[in-house]
């Protein structure tokens, strides 16, 4: 009775120390073997031990002892005591226990919680802005991290201090994809930012992924430095047209340059008569060789990425035939009204001269031929009052009457 009692006690004892000893937790790389020792074991058969394991593989427990045959490749008792794990994977993941008796009859347990982990690639920034604008919401690249075992996370940091998304200034998109082969994650971290004004020119951003395992460092991306541009206001496009004044010799050149002084440099767009020219994007305009069919009101267009598109005052171009003196004054409109004016005399001038001329040529014309005509007149009248008389009588008295 009393050794049974004190037997018991050495149970309840031995029962504590293990409760309070706890689970040991451990962490192994995926496709590594593992070792995980039975505590208290003989080092050599023969043994009284067995382990018991609860894993992704098990349905309940699993039970391997020294004598029994191994698991598949899955799991073996060593020599001397220890559990082999040849390559561990995410499976494996779960409890592992051990219970051994020495020699002396004295039992021990052993108790280990196994996670696995796996390190991803160095993560990356894809697509980094190289310039951003201040005072607007700008994309500054996607953070990639791709093979991470748990899926650990992924954080930004400007300037060496943490980023924390606010929903504001910073905003972060995220995405977490596996890889249903491996079971591995890739996640994904866009950043968008708004700098301040006035702020940092060249602010360095980078991304690290901390694994979700404890004692693992964090992984870093190469930084980034894109430059902060200040908004500058678009009223100051402005339009110089060489030569000065828009008035140009046949065959000569025009030069037209649209002066858009914003950063980064707007993309430039030429109207020409209210119409988009289809030419590529150039702050400058060039026509050589003008004839008439380049005269027209010209206009820039920049268009900014976060401003938007402003258009520049318009500026007319004229053509003057060669050695003709353009006007002195930069008014191209009153140049244009004066040709135009000149050009309407002279045709209204012509106009009246043919016009006179043909009235008198007509009026001469119809002079000789009423001279012509005259006594065959007098002839057909003389016989339709003969008629008259004769045969219509009726109708000469009418006519007499009425008159
Ligand atoms: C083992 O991990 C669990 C959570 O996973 C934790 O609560 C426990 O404190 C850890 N034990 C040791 C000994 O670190
Ligand atoms: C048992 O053997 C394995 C492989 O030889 C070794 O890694 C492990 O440390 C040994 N365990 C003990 C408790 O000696």
């Amino acid at each position: 009775m009393a050794a049974g009692a004190t037997a018991g006690t050495w149970l309840l004892v031995l029962s504590l120390w293990g409760a309070v000893v706890g689970s040991q937790n451990i962490t192994a790389r995926i496709g590594e073997p593992l070792v995980l020792n039975c505590k208290g074991a003989p080092k050599k058969p023969p043994q009284q031990l067995e382990w018991k394991l609860n894993t992704g593989r098990t349905e309940a427990w699993k039970i391997l002892s020294p004598q029994g045959s191994p698991w598949d490749s899955v799991a073996r008792v060593l020599p001397n005591g220890s559990l082999l794990l040849p390559a561990i994977g995410i499976q494996d993941e779960g409890t592992f226990r051990c219970r051994a008796t020495n020699r002396h009859g004295k039992e021990t347990k052993s108790n280990y919680r196994v996670r696995v982990y796996q390190i991803p690639g160095k993560p990356e920034i894809i697509d980094p802005a190289s310039e951003l604008m201040a005072g607007v919401p700008n994309k500054v690249g996607t953070c990639v991290s791709e093979g991470s075992y748990p899926e650990g996370t992924l954080s930004w940091h400007l300037d060496g201090k943490p980023l924390i998304p606010d929903g504001k200034g910073v905003s972060v998109k995220e995405q977490i994809r596996r890889n249903p082969e491996t079971g591995l994650f890739t996640l994904q971290s866009e950043l968008m930012v708004t700098p301040a004004r006035g702020g940092n020119a060249h602010p360095t951003f980078s991304c690290s992924f901390s694994p979700g395992i404890p004692r693992r460092r964090a992984l870093n991306t190469a930084p980034i430095q894109p430059s902060v541009w200040e908004p500058v206001p678009l009223e100051e496009v402005r339009l110089v047209v060489e030569p000065e004044g828009g008035a140009v010799v046949r065959g000569g050149t025009v030069t037209l340059t649209c002066e858009a002084p914003a950063q980064p440099p707007p993309q430039i767009h030429w109207v020409k008569d209210g119409m988009p020219l289809p030419l590529p994007p150039s702050p400058i305009l060039l026509l050589p060789e003008v004839g008439p069919q380049d005269q027209g009101t010209y206009s820039c267009v920049a268009t900014h990425p976060s401003h938007g598109s402003q258009e520049s005052p318009a500026i007319s171009i004229s053509i003057t035939e060669t050695g003709e003196e353009g006007p002195t004054t930069g008014s191209v409109g009153g140049s244009g009204l004066g040709t135009l004016a000149l050009a309407l005399g002279i045709l209204g001038g012509l106009g009246i001269t043919a016009l006179l001329i043909g009235i008198i040529m007509w009026r001469r014309r119809r002079r000789q031929g009423e001279e012509r005509k005259a006594p065959e007149n007098q002839e057909e009248e003389e016989e339709r009052a003969e008629l008259n008389q004769s045969e219509e009588p009726e109708a000469a008295e009418s006519g007499t009457g009425g008159s």
